[in-house]
């Protein structure tokens, strides 16, 4: 169609990240398009870095729902997000990934029988526990376009006897990174990091590993043992709960850990380029370390990944969060070398265009 109207809806760091080339495209074609923010994440550091970093324009409403519990969140993005769609009259609504945005934006506008775009759809950790898993599940079999980023999640789909088309695009976060890599090497050189090599990067966030206190403990003690040169660039609810259980006077005293707050985006892709290796239980961290621009070794502190093809692709190791276990496998990891040979899996950098093309044919 033409005249489509698109409404993109988003709430976090890496739903900012990973649909800016989504959102670039749109005005490269001159389609009119509408940007929700929900405000779940709302800190400078969060939000805002990544607007100005990925040259995003502001959002055209922000909900600034905040923090809250799950119920909470969700409850304010569905009225929020419903009396945007019923003024904007979209073709579709587009969302990114697992969040409570995702959800909420998703169940308004079936309700309203507006189509829904999933972008990233047909990821699964099978981990019951993380509030990811079912955000996930509920919008794929709610989506009416399924943009799967590998084939592997695509068969998920298609096994799942979803209701929706769907297409195999790459991911969108290989499109974003590959653009910013000059920009980044240049903004990291004028940084305070330029002359720093040799380092560990962490991030950790995942609310299974960082809300119970017995298992941030025991990964604090055993990133202590691990005794490389870690830096920490540490998610604001991972803040909270090192302080909440007293375990930031642990990571202090300890002079091979320095935790910071978390950097833009161009710092970030810089940093990951320089470091060692990176440990994390991201989930885009794990995509970006396929891409040919940076093509780290990643090992993930998780028990599952819903990122199986980085696995096979030798960037990603799952090494767990027993501290007794983890830092022995890494170490051995480390020892039998940390090159990757096999190309990244998640696509060439043009799953944007691909995503506009489906939806001009089909809407
Ligand atoms: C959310 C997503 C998660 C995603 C992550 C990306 C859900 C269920 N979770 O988790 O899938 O991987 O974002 O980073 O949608 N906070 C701030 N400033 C902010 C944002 C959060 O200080 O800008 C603090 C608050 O104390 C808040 C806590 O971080 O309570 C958690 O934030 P929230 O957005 O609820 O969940 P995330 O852990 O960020
Ligand atoms: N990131 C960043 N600065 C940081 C930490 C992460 O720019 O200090 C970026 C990272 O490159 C990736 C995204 O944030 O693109 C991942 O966000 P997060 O780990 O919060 O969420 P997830 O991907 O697990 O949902």
């Amino acid at each position: 169609m033409i005249g489509m109207r698109v409404f993109f809806v988003i709430g976090t760091r890496p739903e900012i990240i990973k649909m800016a080339p989504v959102i670039h495209e749109c005005e490269k074609r001159s389609i009119e398009h509408f940007v929700l923010h929900t405000g779940q994440h709302y800190s400078d550091n969060m939000s805002k870095a990544f607007f100005d970093d990925l040259s995003l324009k502001a959002p055209d409403k922000n909900l600034n729902i905040g923090s809250g519990s799950h119920s909470e969140q969700t409850a304010k993005a569905l009225l929020g997000i419903e009396k945007e769609l019923l003024s904007y009259k979209p073709d579709v609504v587009l969302v990114q990934g697992d969040t409570n945005a995702v959800l909420s934006a998703t169940i308004v506008a079936v309700k309203l029988h507006i189509p829904v775009g999933h972008i990233e759809a047909g990821l699964r950790s099978n981990d019951v526990r993380m509030p990811e898993e079912h955000n996930r599940r509920l919008t794929d079999h709610a989506s009416a376009f399924l943009f799967a980023p590998t084939e592997e999640t695509a068969e998920t789909l298609r096994g799942e006897k979803v209701w929706g088309r769907i297409f195999v695009t790459g991911n969108t976060v290989i499109d974003a990174l590959e653009k910013l890599i000059p920009e980044a090497e240049e903004r990291i050189a004028n940084s305070k990091f330029s002359n720093r090599n040799n380092f560990v990067l962490l991030t950790m966030h995942r609310a299974e590993n960082v809300d119970d206190k017995k298992t941030l403990t025991g990964i604090i003690e055993g990133l202590i043992s691990l005794d490389e040169e870690i830096l920490f660039l540490a998610h604001p609810r991972t803040v909270s709960r090192l302080e909440e259980f007293n375990l930031m006077e642990m990571i202090k005293n300890n002079s091979r850990i320095e935790i910071l707050e978390p950097v833009s985006y161009l710092i970030f892709l810089g940093l990951m380029k320089r470091a060692k290796y990176i440990l994390t239980d991201s989930g885009g961290i794990q995509e970006e370390v396929t891409a040919p621009s940076i093509n780290r070794r990643a090992f993930v502190l998780r028990t599952s990944t819903e990122r199986p093809e980085a696995v096979s692709s030798g960037h990603v190791s799952v090494v767990g969060v027993n501290p007794k276990e983890f830092p022995t496998k890494i170490k051995e990891y480390v020892d039998k070398g940390l090159d990757v040979h096999m190309p990244g899996p998640y696509g060439d950098g043009l799953a944007s265009e691909r995503i506009l093309d489906i939806l001009v044919d089909y809407i």
